[in-house]
């Protein structure tokens, strides 16, 4: 995933810009080709080994999305999901998974605002980057569910080392991304709970939401699930905090609860936009709950030691995967965007 902050990189990296032309977001990288310095090495400390993501880029996974547990040469052919095409969609509301929240419109200017993929918008390099990103998840997703892969692999749990790196950023438009799928419809679900942020991204009311469901039998989830004007995308907001968040989640019930999010159906996609995993704990408990796990690496500020501390913290999860973001050179010099006549 590239920067798509609409100002260039500063410091040693920025790249110099090309002449007549402007740089495109991933050639302002400076022409680097040191990947390892995507995981910057802690200070003082010795050279660690690389973490696996350069193999994944000369395996040609795309360079800003590693999946080292994905051996794609295993697969057999037939990746779709299935009964995806005639499985019910959202408004054909298959028995016992009804979602009885509000509707809400989505400003699609607050969208572009903060640099999130528009829906309707025009192809641009972003939208083509989570395009190459959510094949790779529903592939997952797939092969999950043929019983090829790990359970619930059409849970995904969005998360980082640290705050900053770019988890709600990353889980919107990978759910904006995932909605425009024609098979697909997805549950974005705020469940950064110590500070949800997905709310205010969309430009969505606050109310009920997981923890809720979580703490009072009464509550059904089903009734805090927000339903948007954006095909296919749905939002579950994060709920009340009470101090008890990781208990609740290591809790029976949760099991319950988000097995209703999904059950009757095949062609939908949960979300979970988490906190990050190196200062909360709801993380690593989530993370026993989901087929797939995407660790947000945030290029030159994670170090290796911090990932790996929080890729350990995440072993209940039999899937993880690396996505390198903000990233601002190419190693393979992969370049979206121009094909498609997308202009900066
Ligand atoms: N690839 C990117 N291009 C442009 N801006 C980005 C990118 N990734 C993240 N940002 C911006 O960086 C800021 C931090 O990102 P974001 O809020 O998604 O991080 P986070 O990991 O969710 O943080 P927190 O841990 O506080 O929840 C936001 O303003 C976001 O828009
Ligand atoms: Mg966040």
């Amino acid at each position: 995933m590239t920067d798509h902050r609409r100002f260039p990189p500063t410091g040693p990296d920025a790249a110099p810009p090309r002449r007549g032309k402007r740089a495109s977001l991933i050639e302002r990288a400076g022409g680097s080709d040191d990947w390892r310095r995507l995981v910057a090495p802690p200070v003082d400390a010795p050279p660690a080994e690389p973490v696996a993501v350069a193999p994944v880029a000369e395996a040609g996974v795309p360079v800003s999305f590693a999946a080292p547990a994905f051996d794609t040469a295993a697969l057999p052919a037939a990746r779709d999901f299935g009964a995806v095409a005639s499985a019910p969609r959202f408004d054909g509301l298959p028995a016992g998974q009804t979602f009885r929240g509000t509707f809400h419109l989505i400003d699609r200017k607050h969208l572009r605002e903060q640099g999130l993929i528009e829906p309707e918008g025009p192809v641009t390099a972003l939208l083509e980057e989570f395009r190459i990103i959510k094949r790779q998840l529903l592939l997952t997703a797939a092969d999950s569910q043929a019983g090829r892969a790990a359970r619930h692999g059409e849970r995904i749990l969005v998360c980082s080392a640290l705050p900053g790196e770019g988890k709600t950023f990353c889980s919107v438009n990978l759910a904006l991304s995932l909605a425009a799928e024609k098979d697909t419809e997805v549950l974005l679900v705020d469940a950064d709970f110590a500070k949800p942020s997905v709310l205010s991204t969309l430009g969505l009311p606050g109310g009920p939401g997981l923890l809720d469901a979580l703490a009072d039998p009464r509550v059904a989830v089903e009734d805090c699930i927000l339903g948007t004007d954006i095909p296919g995308l749905f939002v579950l907001p994060a709920g009340n905090a009470s101090g008890a968040d990781t208990e609740l989640l290591a809790s029976a019930r949760t099991v319950q609860v988000l097995d209703r999010l999904t059950a009757n159906t095949r062609g939908r996609i949960v979300i979970f936009d988490s906190s990050p995993v190196l200062a909360a704990s709801p993380a690593s408990a989530l993370a026993l709950h989901v087929g797939q796990a995407v660790v947000v690496v945030r290029a030159d500020m994670t170090s290796e030691a911090a990932l790996r501390d929080a890729v350990g913290l995440l072993s209940g999860c039999e899937d993880i995967k690396l996505l390198l973001n903000a990233a601002h050179f190419s190693p393979s010099g992969r370049r979206f965007g121009t094909y498609y006549g997308y202009k900066e």
